[in-house]
């Protein structure tokens, strides 16, 4: 699949006031700096329609960009633990939780994290959120310009080996991207591009 057209939409601080069609939307999340406005840009080959920054905490509402005028890209702030004040317990912030609990239209978020690091709690956490609330997602590995393929593969293993420990019985669909290097490119739309052609497909029959 080919991107021909890409435009900023509207910003949201919540989920209950983004665009209303019923078009397929997919989402980027992950911790702050991991690189998911830097993935749109990439998939788009659109340098600066997500803002970017080195400094995290740098998108701070819902974003949603509309694709060859007939699906959306959404660029989320990253996520974090909020503390529950009394119980002690912790949370991923509520405007994160409102959006994918809430979010109809959204056919496949995609979970970033930096293939750098060793296996982070807050994203383990987030992932198995995300089996328990059946919100159908992938994993993307960013930042793989960064290191070399034996360590980017040494790296997974140990993800994966994690992740079938204590989360999931298999490992999630997983893309290994760089924006830098725009790596990961082609695989991703294409993965995109079934999931839409499923979407048009069964709502032409109805
Ligand atoms: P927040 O909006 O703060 O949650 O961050 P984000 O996840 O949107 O990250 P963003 O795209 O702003 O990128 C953060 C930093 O990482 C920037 O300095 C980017 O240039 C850098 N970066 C993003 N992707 C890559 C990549 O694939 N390779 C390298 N080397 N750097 C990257
Ligand atoms: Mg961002």
């Amino acid at each position: 699949m080919k991107i021909t057209a890409a435009e900023f939409v509207m910003s949201n601080a919540r989920v209950d006031k983004c665009p209303k069609e019923s078009i397929p939307e997919y989402a980027f999340i992950g911790r702050s700096n991991v690189g998911k406005s830097s993935l749109i840009n990439m998939l788009t080959s659109k340098k600066s329609l997500a803002k970017t920054s080195g400094r995290p905490g740098k998108t701070q509402l819902i974003n949603h960009f509309k694709i060859n005028q007939n699906w959306f890209l959404v660029d989320l702030p990253g996520y974090g633990y909020a503390r529950v004040s009394k119980k002690e317990k912790r949370t991923f912030q509520k405007y994160i939780t409102d959006y994918f609990l809430q979010r109809e239209q959204l056919v496949c978020a995609f979970v970033l994290v930096d293939i750098r690091h060793e296996p982070q709690a807050v994203d383990i956490d987030f992932l198995r959120w995300m089996g328990e609330n059946q919100i159908p997602f992938c994993m993307i590995f960013t930042k793989a310009d960064k290191l070399k393929p034996a360590v980017i593969d040494q790296n997974i293993a140990a993800y994966n080996a994690k992740i079938t420990e204590e989360v999931f019985e298999e490992a999630p669909k997983q893309f290994v991207t760089s924006s830098s290097k725009h790596l990961g490119k082609e695989e991703l739309l294409s993965y995109i591009g079934e999931i839409n052609e499923q979407f048009f497909k069964a709502t032409h029959k109805n």
